[in-house]
């Protein structure tokens, strides 16, 4: 069985940060959205895993590499364009051979690994099978509609009248039968080849379609309220660990990890948090849900609720939240007068100022 992890895209929702980085490359509690993906996938018993890239693929590649380190045997599969994700399908073809697959859309989170719906495939062995979760609002995903056996009888894809409230979890398995009707697909609404529309063939051929209902956390990474979201919940399962240096004048509270030569001077920390490798925090406080990513620079400052990305820095600006700030940003109070806002902010930016 091989896997096929979707990293291409444009991850138009999260601009700025996916002008200049790859979407699955948002860190959770310091760690790439995709490396999650790559351990789950690693820890159902998969082991070859190709890997669509797009624009940022030199990035994608330059964070896994060859996979070694993550007990995996990555090959990279370049998409020209966001075709849609039957696209990528048929792309992967000779990668994928004869062989099932696992296929994982790389800004998608579980919480409690892929094991257990990966071995209900490799048992049942349906011609394929679909990962769902409940969610308030279906018209976001794909949706699917189960009968009373928990067989799929349809699916649509972000329908305006949704036939049940289980989205389609970006976590899919398929047999080779998949293959023929990708090859014939036409680009769907949004002009790409959908998966949800080759799903919705299979079951139209009798095709036998499962479902797995996840009960743990999931979510799609896509935006910055999910990603925030994601992150607080994985500080909360955090395994502390102290390899830093904190002076006895600040204030640690709770869970939290402070990873190998970062510096927390004169500061009250409360976690669950993240402070990344180098990172230097005076003066300043740190809140719940909060990662700072690695050589950063907070100085006389609040936050929490937010994650901050390598090498930026925040110094003397009251209290920031709920924010996602990216790589080698500079944060810092303005000349006192006259009194105003001086922005220099990349294209498709979002500030919120408190005044
Ligand atoms: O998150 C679950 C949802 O994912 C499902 O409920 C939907 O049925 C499914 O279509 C998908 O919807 P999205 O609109 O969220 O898909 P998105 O375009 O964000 O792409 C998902 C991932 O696949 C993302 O990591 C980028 C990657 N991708 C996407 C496309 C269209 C590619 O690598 N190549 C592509 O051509």
């Amino acid at each position: 069985m091989k896997a096929l992890v979707l990293a291409g895209g444009t991850g138009s929702r999260l601009r700025p940060i996916t002008h200049t980085s790859a979407k699955q490359l948002v860190p959770i509690a310091n760690k790439p959205v995709l490396f999650y993906g790559l351990e789950a996938i690693r820890d159902s018993g998969i082991r070859d895993v190709g890997i669509i890239t797009g624009e940022t693929g030199a990035e994608v590649r330059g964070a896994v590499g060859d996979g070694s380190r993550f007990g995996l045997s990555v090959t990279y599969i370049p998409q020209e364009a966001p075709l849609g994700l039957a696209h990528c399908v048929l792309i992967a073809r000779e990668f994928l051979g004869d062989d099932a697959f696992l296929m994982y859309l790389g800004d998608n989170f579980v919480i409690n690994g892929i094991r257990g719906f990966v071995d209900e495939f490799r048992s049942r062995r349906p011609d394929a099978q679909l990962l769902l979760t409940k969610v308030a609002d279906p018209t976001q995903f794909g949706v699917a509609e189960l009968d009373v056996g928990g067989r799929v009888i349809g699916v649509a894809e972000k329908p305006d009248r949704p036939k049940s409230d289980l989205a389609l979890a970006g976590i899919y398995m398929f047999t080779p039968v998949i293959h023929p009707i990708v090859a014939e697909l036409q680009p769907g609404r949004r002009g790409e080849l959908e998966i949800t529309d080759a799903i919705q063939e299979l079951i139209l051929r009798r095709a036998d379609v499962t479902s797995h209902v996840i009960t743990g956390y999931w979510k799609d990474t896509g935006k910055v309220e999910d990603m925030l979201e994601c992150n607080r919940m994985v500080l909360e399962g955090l395994a502390p660990r102290m390899s830093g240096a904190v002076d006895s004048e600040s204030e640690i509270i709770g869970r939290m990890e402070i990873a190998e030569d970062a510096v927390v001077v004169r500061s009250r920390l409360v976690g669950p948090l993240s402070i990344g490798p180098g990172a230097v925090v005076t003066d300043s406080y740190v809140g719940p849900f909060t990662s700072v990513g690695p050589g950063c620079r907070l100085d006389s400052t609040e936050i929490e609720y937010s994650i901050v990305m390598d090498r930026s820095s925040v110094s003397g600006v009251g209290r920031i939240h709920n924010s996602l700030i990216g790589k080698e940003v500079d944060i810092s109070p303005a000349a006192s007068a006259p009194r105003g806002h001086q922005l220099i902010v990349g294209d498709h930016s979002r500030v919120r100022l408190d005044h």
